[in-house]
């Protein structure tokens, strides 16, 4: 366990309901199947007291890289990123098989993201899917169904599951979808037919079934939603998700940001309420109007106005932190001159990213903080959802049959879309195709990890 302050205490009347069903589920499995460890009532903190399952397969692979022993040890996500990953794939155990070894780890916190909807990925094409946007039925039936029936096997029922719901598909709709400099065709077609909602409601409400599964939204990062033209409009957008296709409010436990993002946790050199010579920092080229400057921040913004949606008063929020480090030598000591805006806040600012917008690769990125429960008041927990080392997306054409395309942002040379204000991409060069191995990258993490490694 790696705990590090503690949580507020909070009651709530969803706690009392959930505790309710797993005692009736436990008082049901105690007669069905003797012997069996049976549901314990959900906790409003899964990560307190826990022990987080640590994937061997990325672990071998970290901990054959030179230093990278000082985290192969670490907890990350396992994700179930098309039909076939639930059986397994050559070099991946399947869904089974993690959980399994889970239990033979002694682990009592499992983490998984669930990532296949139809016409995924609607914004890019680096993980573009298996799925056609109208493949509703498919993710459901074939997708959806088996993880929750093998989630929902007595056997794990000593585990927390942690599930991480569709990162980047809701937040597309919000700003992808029609009327701005970044939208696609793709994104409006999934707009339109409602795909994203209908998944995500069914895959909430499926999940949410299970008594010792916490479903966490993934809700982009302070980069993509801090403005307020985004901000409200997305709370809207996760609401209207969750109360569809039988999932309500209280089949989410919370939300996640930064998910395989870079953005920092906290720039420690610059507030968003800062000046220089009468010009605010919002105005800077850097921050562009946002109103959030950094992860935590936005975090736990965010769940002030999830709450005010509707959604539970004991909601928590994670923050992926596996790759948001920005430090090694070129990590700013302390604040820029006050000669100008730009220059203060290009001078302090830790991420280091050409455009907050670029996503994939990123060079001079480093390892984060370390998965830690309970670090802020709001926060579940700091987690690794995307493990360090597995690549965003290739750096020029792939063939392969995992349904990645092909996304310039990947490749050094682009010089950009709307999305990132048309500026060069940042990412490293000769990278692998999405979830693949990627050694450089790696290495270049371990260089730059912030909080340093041990
Ligand atoms: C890829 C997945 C991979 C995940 C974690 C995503 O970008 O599309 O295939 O499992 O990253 O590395």
């Amino acid at each position: 366990m790696r705990s590090r302050g503690t949580t507020t205490p909070h009651k709530s009347r969803r706690r009392a309901a959930a505790a309710l069903s797993a005692l009736i589920l436990g008082a049901s499995l105690a007669v069905a199947a003797p012997g069996q460890a049976s549901a314990a009532a959900r906790v409003d903190n899964p990560y307190v007291g826990a022990t987080a399952y640590v994937n061997p397969d990325w672990s071998a692979k970290a901990a054959a890289e030179p230093g990278g022993a000082a985290i192969a040890d670490e907890p990350s996500f396992v994700w179930m990123d098309r039909i076939a990953a639930i059986d397994g794939t050559p070099g991946a155990r399947g869904l089974r098989a993690h959980l399994d070894t889970a239990v033979s780890q002694g682990a009592d916190l499992f983490q998984v993201v669930i990532y296949n909807l139809p016409g995924r990925d609607c914004a890019a094409l680096a993980s573009n899917g298996e799925l056609g946007p109208t493949e509703l039925d498919r993710y459901k039936n074939d997708y959806v169904d088996p993880i929750a029936e093998i989630l929902g096997d007595p056997a794990y029922a000593s585990l927390r599951i942690v599930t991480l719901i569709e990162p980047d598909s809701l937040p597309n709709l919000v700003t992808n979808a029609g009327g701005t400099a970044g939208s696609t065709p793709e994104c409006a077609t999934m707009k339109a037919n409602g795909n994203y909602e209908k998944g995500i409601g069914y895959a909430l409400h499926t999940l949410g079934a299970i008594p010792n599964v916490y479903n966490y939204v993934d809700a982009a990062h302070h980069g993509w939603l801090g403005w307020d033209s985004n901000f409200v409009p997305a709370a809207e957008q996760f609401k209207k998700a969750a109360t569809t296709e039988g999932a309500t409010v209280t089949d989410v436990h919370g939300f996640i940001v930064n998910t395989a993002n870079y953005s920092a946790l906290k720039e420690p050199h610059f507030a968003v309420t800062d000046s220089v010579n009468g010009t605010t920092v919002r105005q800077s080229r850097w921050v562009d109007w946002n109103y959030y400057v950094d992860e935590l921040s936005f975090a736990q913004a965010l769940r002030t106005e999830m709450v005010r949606q509707g959604f539970a008063s004991d909601l928590g929020m994670l923050i992926d932190t596996a790759r948001n480090g920005w430090g090694g030598s070129d990590r700013p000591a302390g604040p820029g001159p006050r000669t100008g805006v730009d220059a203060y806040v290009d001078g302090g600012r830790t991420d280091r990213r050409i455009h907050a917008g670029n996503w994939c690769n990123q060079s001079g990125a480093g390892i984060g903080e370390r998965p830690t429960t309970a670090p802020e008041p709001g926060i579940d927990a700091y987690v690794w959802a995307k493990p360090p080392g597995e690549s965003d997306g290739s750096s020029e054409p792939v063939d392969n049959d995992e349904g990645k395309g092909f996304d310039r942002m990947c490749d050094p040379t682009y010089t950009g879309n709307g999305r990132n204000g048309f500026n060069l991409t940042g990412a490293l060069p000769d990278s692998p195709v999405a979830g693949h191995w990627f050694s450089g990258q790696f290495q270049e993490l371990l260089r730059n990890a912030h909080p340093p490694l041990d």
